[in-house]
């Protein structure tokens, strides 16, 4: 599909694709002429239906999506473990390292045991098989139009029930390679995520990435392409366009407006932060993503410091410590502040400004148009 035939077949008028993990962006997004998509790899069934009625309740029949995150290949991806036996895989070398980096800021991670772990294995639940099948039951209770699936081919179930369900199946992808193996499985929107990108992220920039994924999928005319990583302004969307994606998908210029769920510091760090600020490490998810850099991240770089868990260990190691640093940072702890982190992307050095997500949309409409006419006046001059 171009443009136009995604626009028209999603009944949106601008396509922007706004990835988040809070309900107020996608409903402001999807009520803007865009579509928000919701991540929902935080969440419980319970809370996901809940997210998803009251989102059902604010967009009057407007197209909204949800995001899963199942990867291709993941140890123990088939199987459902308690949480005794999830928490039993985390190496006391490996919490006795994220406690010391606590401690260098005079933190006490002590206070981190088996019980808060159990509050932070979401990714652990969700990532696997069994619990993405939960999650989609209740995504097809509610109307949605997208469902997207992040870190490799999404299960053939979910593709199937996409389908059946007259649901766009997306996937996102960081090569050419990837691109064509969701384009084979059937996916009918294919993200071009570029190393720029915020989260998960390959090492491919936007700028090659687009056309090379355009020109791999020219053989499968099922398919459509959308652009992402560094995507924040009306111009970049423009050029993305210009590459042959039919619209693009952002993630990080949500993040510092009004509606967004970031910790209010950790909003401030973004909105002074430039684009060198931000660093693609494995530390958060044992595979590498693109998040802000802080004195967590330079820890797991240093000589020291032990190889990160495989997915979905590492997540179950690290969020309980960094949920605490969060916490104190809020109430003002300067060292937690130091400490304190979230994904992001390279575009970060251009939202300076914390703006409502309506003003983003329309600031990126501004811009797309003010990049339009620069191009037709170029032409216009050549002729
Ligand atoms: C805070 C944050 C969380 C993310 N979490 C997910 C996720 O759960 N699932 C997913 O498919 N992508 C996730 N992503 C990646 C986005 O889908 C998207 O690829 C990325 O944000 C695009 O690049 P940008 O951040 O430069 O706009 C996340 C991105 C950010 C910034």
């Amino acid at each position: 599909m171009n443009a136009t035939e995604l626009c028209q077949r999603l009944k949106i008028d601008f396509p922007v694709f706004a990835f988040s993990h809070c309900r107020d962006v996608v409903v402001e997004v999807t009520n803007a002429g865009g579509l928000g998509v919701l991540g929902s790899i935080k969440m419980s069934p319970e809370e996901l239906d809940a997210e998803l009625s009251w989102i059902d309740e604010r967009v009057g029949g407007k197209p909204y999506g949800v995001d899963l995150i199942v990867p291709g290949v993941m140890q123990g991806k088939e199987q459902t473990p308690t949480a005794e036996q999830v928490l039993a895989q985390l190496p006391e070398a490996h919490k006795a390292f994220a406690e010391s980096i606590l401690a260098s800021h005079s933190i006490d991670g002590s206070a981190v045991d088996d019980e808060t772990r159990k509050g932070s294995l979401y990714f652990s639940n969700n990532a696997r098989l069994s619990g993405a099948d939960q999650l989609l039951d209740i995504v097809f209770r509610h109307p949605v139009a997208l469902i997207a699936n992040a870190l490799g081919v999404p299960p053939a179930e979910m593709v199937e029930r996409g389908k059946q369900n007259d649901v766009l199946v997306a996937a996102l992808v960081g090569t050419a390679a990837q691109a064509v193996r969701q384009a084979e499985a059937g996916v009918d929107l294919i993200i071009a995520a570029g190393g720029e990108a915020g989260g998960h992220c390959g090492e491919i920039g936007t700028m090659v990435l687009v056309p090379e994924v355009c020109a791999a999928l020219q053989a499968y005319p099922n398919t459509t392409v959308l652009a992402a990583g560094g995507i924040v302004t009306g111009r970049q969307m423009a050029a993305a366009m210009c590459m042959g994606a039919a619209g693009v998908w952002c993630g990080s210029v949500w993040l510092t407006t009004e509606e967004a769920e970031t910790p209010p510091m950790v909003k401030e760090k973004m909105l002074a932060a430039r684009s060198i600020d931000t660093i693609r490490s494995r530390s958060r998810t044992g595979r590498f993503s693109r998040q802000l850099r802080s004195a967590w991240t330079d820890a797991w770089e240093t000589a020291g410091a032990p190889t990160p868990l495989p997915m979905p260990l590492q997540t179950a190691l690290v969020t309980p410590y960094l949920n605490l640093v969060d916490k104190l940072a809020s109430g003002g702890n300067a060292a937690a502040q130091e400490l304190s982190t979230y994904y992001v992307g390279q575009g970060v050095g251009l939202m300076g400004k914390p703006l409502s997500t309506r003003a983003t949309m329309q600031a990126m409409r501004e811009d797309f148009l003010g990049a339009w006419e620069r191009l037709s006046g170029f032409l216009g001059n050549e002729s």
